[in-house]
């Protein structure tokens, strides 16, 4: 995901989450409405959110009265996602070994999270459970920076880890080539929400106590004395939902 740090950081960062899984349910943000409608069909009947977490892609999947399948590596997520969205099968599982048979399910989603798979074994396996005709779409939240605190906001967090995602990453065979799109929305959170937000990212995770809270510090700092932040009760946070749809052939 990140060309600033190794592979087994990579890994450690990816199976963080867990111990973050309530400031994450707490903080980070939903996806728009049209980012669901343009990455599953509107034929698919049965779909598969993978990397689920929390469960923020698998409610919108389930409020749009699909039969949902969520499958999380991580058991403090599940927790979360169990008790959030009780429509959804949950599974533990990863993209590179997913627990479905061949051929089960019109559609696999996965949110904010195939910038931690080795795409070299997601890739066929996700095929696997496709039925063929399927659509696999990826889905990243980005902070738009154009907006001058966020950008301040994104230069304290980037003083830890700097976060190069591909959003608009390569598949391959069995996949069609793949069509982009984005979408922009505003997220509206309370102060606490963003810290959350902030202390929910993996690479905030992993850090020592007294960084962690160096870093939350100065966040707080950033929201009591910007002129755009200071005293509001309500912060507007803006996104672009950067998505990807290809088809299994
Ligand atoms: C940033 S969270 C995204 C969670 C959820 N999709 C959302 O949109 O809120 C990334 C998730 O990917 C999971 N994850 C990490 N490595 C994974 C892998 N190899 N296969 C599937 N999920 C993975 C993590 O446990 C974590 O829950």
């Amino acid at each position: 995901m990140n060309s600033s740090i190794s592979d087994p950081q990579r890994r450690e960062h990816a199976a963080s989450f867990g111990a973050a899984a309530q400031a994450y349910r707490r903080g980070r943000p939903t996806y728009p409405r049209t980012a669901v409608q343009w990455v599953v069909p509107a034929s698919a009947r049965t779909v598969l959110d993978l990397g689920a977490g929390t469960g923020k892609f698998t409610e919108l999947l389930v409020g749009a009265g699909l039969e949902v399948v969520a499958v999380e590596p991580s058991a403090g997520m599940r927790e979360q996602l169990s008790d959030a969205v009780p429509a959804a099968a949950v599974h533990d599982g990863t993209a590179e070994a997913i627990p479905l048979p061949d051929a089960s399910v019109d559609a696999v989603v996965m949110a904010q999270a195939w910038h931690w798979v080795n795409p070299e074994t997601a890739v066929p396996e996700v095929a696997r459970v496709l039925r063929p005709g399927g659509t696999l779409g990826l889905v990243w939240n980005i902070r738009d920076s154009a907006e001058p605190w966020v950008a301040e906001l994104d230069e304290l967090l980037q003083h830890h880890s700097r976060q190069d995602v591909d959003t608009a990453p390569a598949l391959g065979a069995p996949f069609s080539e793949a069509e982009r799109a984005e979408f922009r929305w505003v997220h509206t959170l309370t102060r606490a929400a963003l810290l959350d937000m902030v202390a929910s990212r993996s690479y905030v995770i992993v850090l020592s106590g007294p960084e962690r809270a160096e870093l939350l510090g100065n966040v707080a700092e950033l929201l009591d004395s910007h002129p755009d932040l200071a005293g509001h009760d309500e912060i507007n946070l803006p996104y672009v939902t950067r998505c990807t749809r290809a088809v299994r052939k």
